[in-house]
C-alpha cells in the first residue's frame, strides 16, 4: 500500500496528491511551513491525514524552536499550532492532533526541552501508527454491512490516501474482499478537484477491488435502476448530534439514498467526531478558490470573471445517516454523542447485523 506521509530523517515526506494519478512525486517538508504549504495546497489532504500532517508539522517546528526555558519554547511551539490550525477549518482532525499534543505537554512540564522535542516526534509516529489500525478496525465494523454481490457508491476519497493507509470509507470494502465477498464500487469523480477520479479509482484499481467512475450526476440515475445497493463515505467533521460535513455533493448522494431506500453509511474514526460541537450549523465551512472551478488542469471551461460559489464540504443532517463505522463499532447517529462518555456500555449500543 502506498505511504501517504512518512516522518524521515528529520523531516515529512508527503505524497504531492494533487499530481496523482499522472505522477507520484514525493514532497520532502524540513519545516512546519512547508507541511502548512502542503495541507494548503492539498498536497496532502482528507481528514485523517492532514491530522497526522499536522502532529508531524508540530514535531517538525518544535525542532527548529530556539528556547531558553520550556515557558518559552511552549510559547514558540504554541504559534506554530496556529499556523497549522489556520490551514484548512473544516476537518476537525488539525485540532484533534493539536489538543492531543497539548494533553502530553501539559503532563511534561518539569521535562528538558530537549527531551520534549523527541517526544513530540514520537508522538506523531505514534498517530500515524495509531491511525491504521483504527482504519481497520472501522473496516471490521463496517464489513458486517456489506454483503456478497453488493454495489457500493462512495464520494471523493477517504481511502488509503486520505488516512496513514488502508482508508476509512475503504476500510469496510478491503474487509469484505478479505471475506471472500464478491464488491464492485462506484467512484463519484467528485468535483472540482476529482478525488474520486484521480484517487479513489486509482487507488482501488491497485487494491484489485472492481471499480466504476461516474460523473457526480450519474448517481441518482444508477440507484434509480437499482443499480446501488449501499453508499459508504467519509466524514471530516461529525457533531454530537451525528451530522455530518463531508465533501461537497455528500449531501446530495445522502438525500437520493433515502428517496431510493439505500443505506447512507459514514465511516468515522473517533478523531474527525467533534463531541464539543452540538450541530453541523456550527461547523465552519472552507471555500476555496474560484480557479478549482473555472480551470480543469489548467485549461479555462468558463468565461473569465464568472461568479463562481466553490464550498469544500457540506453537511448532511444526522436524519439521513443510516449508521456511522467507527473503530469502537457501528452506531446510529442519535448514539455517538455516548461514545465520548465514560462508562457507557457499548455493546448495548453498537450496532450488528441480524444473520
Ligand atoms: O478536500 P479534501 O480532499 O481534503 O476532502 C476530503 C473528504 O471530504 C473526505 O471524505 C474526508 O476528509 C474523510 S477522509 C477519510
Amino acid at each position: 500500500m502506498i505511504s501517504t506521509i512518512e516522518w524521515k530523517d528529520d523531516k515529512v515526506l508527503m505524497l504531492d496528491q494533487s499530481r496523482l494519478p499522472l505522477e507520484v512525486v514525493y514532497v520532502e517538508c524540513s519545516d512546519y511551513h512547508k507541511v502548512a504549504e502542503g495541507i494548503k495546497k492539498l498536497w496532502i489532504r482528507g481528514a485523517p491525514a492532514i491530522g497526522i500532517a499536522a502532529a508531524m508539522g508540530i514535531a517538525l517546528g518544535a525542532q527548529d524552536i530556539k528556547a531558553g526555558s520550556m515557558e518559552e519554547f511552549l510559547k514558540k511551539l504554541d504559534i506554530v499550532m496556529d499556523d497549522l490550525l489556520a490551514t484548512r477549518p473544516t476537518a476537525v482532525n488539525i485540532k484533534w492532533a493539536v489538543e492531543r499534543i497539548k494533553t502530553l505537554l501539559a503532563s511534561k512540564k518539569g521535562e528538558q526541552v530537549s527531551a520534549v522535542k523527541r517526544l513530540l516526534i514520537e508522538e506523531a509516529k505514534r498517530v500515524l501508527e495509531e491511525d491504521i489500525e483504527i482504519n481497520k478496525a472501522i473496516g471490521k465494523w463496517g464489513a458486517e454491512f456489506i454483503r456478497d454481490g453488493d454495489t457500493i457508491l462512495t464520494h471523493c476519497n477517504a481511502g488509503s490516501l486520505a488516512t496513514g493507509g488502508y482508508g476509512t470509507a475503504t476500510a469496510p470494502m478491503l474487509v469484505a474482499k478479505e471475506q471472500g465477498k464478491r464488491i464492485q464500487v462506484i467512484a463519484d469523480e467528485t468535483r472540482p478537484v476529482l478525488q474520486g477520479a484521480r484517487l479513489t479509482a486509482w487507488e482501488l484499481m491497485q487494491s484489485g477491488i472492481p471499480v466504476t467512475l461516474i460523473t457526480d450526476n450519474t448517481a441518482g440515475a444508477l440507484m434509480k435502476k437499482g443499480a446501488i445497493d449501499l453508499a459508504i463515505v467519509g466524514t471530516d467533521r461529525t457533531t454530537r448530534n451525528g451530522d455530518v460535513a463531508n465533501k461537497i455533493g455528500t449531501y446530495t448522494v445522502a438525500v437520493l439514498c433515502r428517496e431510493h431506500n439505500i443505506p447512507f453509511y459514514v465511516a468515522a474514526p473517533l478523531s474527525s467526531i467533534d463531541f464539543e460541537m452540538e450541530s453541523g450549523e456550527h461547523i465552519p465551512i472552507e471555500q476555496r478558490h474560484a480557479d478549482e472551478v473555472t480551470i480543469v488542469r489548467g485549461q479555462r471551461i468558463a468565461p473569465e470573471g464568472v461568479n463562481v460559489i466553490n464550498l469544500a464540504f457540506d453537511v448532511t443532517p444526522a436524519k439521513y445517516v443510516t449508521s456511522f463505522f467507527t473503530e469502537r463499532g457501528a452506531f446510529k447517529p442519535r448514539d455517538i454523542k455516548k461514545l465520548a462518555e465514560k462508562n457507557v456500555a457499548i455493546e448495548s449500543i453498537r450496532l450488528h447485523v441480524a444473520k
